[in-house]
């Protein structure tokens, strides 16, 4: 089985979304073993801890630099026998210390059809307002590898929302969730772990 860890920094309604979706067989080739946040007292860590997933905090301010604190979630997740990385909701910069443990391994969920609306600075509420200010009539959400480029990694999957009339960046964010997030991650983290459990089992 492959074994996925979790980071998120907030709600975790994403990591939730990966919970359901394990217990419904919807993620079959993949566990989630652990969660790891850059926050403590985070939702996100309820969640965990009531699906029996261990949690834990790493905090940037813990660290002396960016890259010891990099470290740092990069030696956790090597020690908890971690796969792949699925970053459900979290706000941190991953830098080249996780980058490099963990090449081509490591799956984000971003708020927008990219290459629309994203990069540094394009997080949370913020792309659904640029979204709003633009006049877009689509959006949506991507699930994308993750690399050196903020959200510039290989798309792995696309879902595309309608913006009704009225709508507020609150109420756009949560169709999006509802409507795409919540859908494609757990399918792209299933279609991410089947690939591995297979390049495992070839040796
Ligand atoms: C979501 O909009 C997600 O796309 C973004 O962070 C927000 C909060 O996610 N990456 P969650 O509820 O903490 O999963």
């Amino acid at each position: 089985m492959v074994k996925i860890g979790v980071l998120v920094s907030g709600g975790g309604t994403n990591l939730q979304a990966l919970i359901d979706a394990q217990k419904s067989g919807i993620i079959k080739s993949g566990e989630i073993v652990c969660v790891v946040s850059n926050k403590p007292d985070v939702y996100a860590l309820e969640r965990a801890k009531k699906a029996n997933i261990e949690g834990c905090v790493i905090k940037k301010s813990d660290y002396v630099t960016p890259a010891d604190f990099d470290k740092a979630i990069a030696d956790y997740m090597l020690s908890k026998g971690v796969d792949v990385i699925v970053m459900a909701g979290f706000l941190a910069i991953v830098g080249e210390n996780l980058l490099s443990a963990y090449k081509d391994r490591i799956i984000n969920i971003h708020p927008s059809l990219i290459p629309s609306f994203c990069g540094e600075g394009f997080y949370g509420l913020k792309v659904h307002e640029k979204a709003l200010e633009y006049g877009v009539k689509v959006t949506g959400a991507t699930v994308h590898f993750v690399n050196e480029i903020p959200d510039g990694g290989k798309i792995i999957a696309q879902k595309a929302v309608y913006i009704e009339e009225g709508d507020t960046a609150e109420i756009l964010q949560k169709r999006v969730m509802e409507q795409a997030e919540w859908i494609i991650l757990p399918e792209a983290v299933e279609m991410v772990c089947c690939k591995l459990k297979g390049d495992k089992n070839n040796g």
